[in-house]
């Protein structure tokens, strides 16, 4: 079986570690992966390294700086009509590039992807993966409810992804749900541990400072602010944070700038107490340097694969229990919830955690063995296999 992987993105944000976690899983029970990608980048040069084809066909401008992200829909319908001019050329040489891979499946993974596999009208099968709330994107929703019927399938992150993608998509295609899953092998709670202190450019933090981690993309919804304005509300020298990740996506505005978040750390009276490390390639020795992992998005998160990626390096985690996210934790046994958008739930929960050093213990444990019970490799290359194999013959698609 091969198998077209398309992203949007040439970057490592969660949809494409998910890609690679999914490339990985289908190498291993025969299928062969490859990959068009709308940008050149790291996911690429990681795919190579795996033994995967992949390559770049970067769209022009117009179609580059296209995206909804955190923009009102008249601007988005301003630059939807700026691309229409390039859009069939570039339709045309997406659709010859897919021909010329030889697809048994079109397996796409970004909202762009989805909208151009569908226009490029493949032999092959096309399976659409949901890693977003379409229904939050008005533009995109009309969209991909008008190309529904020529994709086969809808895969979604969560339950709630799949609710949404339903109330958009209706009955013009099936819609399954694949959990997305975490190498549990790789993201163990023993082995090395960053310097998160060099890698920030601070010294090093006494002894008895915790350190709490925000591990997300920069876009505005992850919750940085209130990560920050939390951080300000406990005790200085209780605990150390870090902003770990960068800006991952080309969207304008839909981001934090380094510079931004900086500034705001500093009004905050947050120097020296925050260190902001940029991406780092080996997530688990980052999160094996943290006492605590914050997941604080203010807005529902479709999946949230930070959390099962710090819950199996056994770590304590405070996560918003809001779309996808809240089906990956149980409150107060694996992880500990906290609302939304609230910096002093936030800070208390933080400061409770700081202090109790067996609870952080329990809690990591009992994620741990939750990570490895739910999120395993195995269980999701069956899911996918079983789906993509009957993607187009109108089998229903399991809901893993
Ligand atoms: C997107 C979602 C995130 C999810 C990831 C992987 O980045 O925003 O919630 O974890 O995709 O599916």
């Amino acid at each position: 079986m091969r198998v077209v992987f398309l992203t949007s993105s040439g970057q490592l944000g969660g949809a494409e570690r998910v890609v690679l976690e999914a490339m990985h899983g289908l190498r291993a029970r025969g299928a062969t992966p490859s990959l068009l990608s709308l940008e050149a980048g790291p996911l690429l040069e990681e795919a190579r390294r795996h033994g995967v084809d992949a390559e770049a066909l970067t769209p022009p401008a117009e179609l580059t700086e296209l995206g909804e992200a955190g923009r009102p829909t008249v601007s988005v319908i301003g630059n939807l009509g700026r691309a229409v001019g390039p859009l069939p050329r570039f339709v045309k040489s997406f659709a010859a590039r897919l021909g010329a891979a030889g697809a048994d499946i079109v397996y796409s993974h970004g909202i762009k992807t989805h909208v151009l596999a569908a226009l490029s009208r493949p032999s092959a099968p096309i399976v659409w993966h949901l890693h977003d709330y379409i229904g939050r994107r008005a533009v995109s929703a009309r969209l991909l409810g008008w190309l529904a019927r020529r994709a086969s399938l809808a895969l979604a992150v969560s339950e709630s992804v799949a609710i949404d993608a339903r109330a958009v998509l209706g009955r013009r295609l099936p819609i399954g749900v694949v959990h997305n899953p975490v190498d549990t092998d790789r993201f163990t709670p023993e082995g090395p541990q960053a310097d998160l202190d060099s890698m920030s450019g601070l010294p090093a933090a006494g002894a008895g400072v915790v350190r709490v981690g925000l591990p997300a993309t920069f876009a505005r919804w992850k919750g940085h602010e209130v990560f920050l304005r939390a951080l300000a509300a406990m005790a200085p020298d209780r605990a150390r944070g870090y902003v770990i990740g960068g800006p991952v996506y080309r969207t304008a505005g839909s981001q934090w700038s380094l510079e931004e978040l900086r500034t705001l750390s500093g009004e905050l009276g947050l120097d020296g107490r925050v260190g902001f490390t940029g991406l780092v390639a080996d997530m688990p020795s980052a999160y094996r340097a943290l006492d605590l992992v914050v997941h604080a998005s203010t807005s529902p998160e479709p999946f949230g694969l930070v959390i099962p990626e710090a819950m199996a390096t056994g770590r304590a985690v405070i996560a918003v229990p809001s779309g996808g996210s809240a089906e990956l934790f149980a409150d107060g046994i694996n992880a500990v919830g906290v609302s939304s958008g609230d910096p002093f739930a936030l800070a208390a929960a933080m400061t409770a955690l700081a202090d109790d050093e067996p609870g952080r213990r329990r809690l990591g444990k009992a994620a741990r063995e939750h990570a490895v019970a739910r999120f395993g490799r195995d269980r999701f290359t069956d899911a996918l296999m079983s789906a993509l194999s009957g993607a187009g013959t109108g089998r229903q698609p399991l809901r893993v």
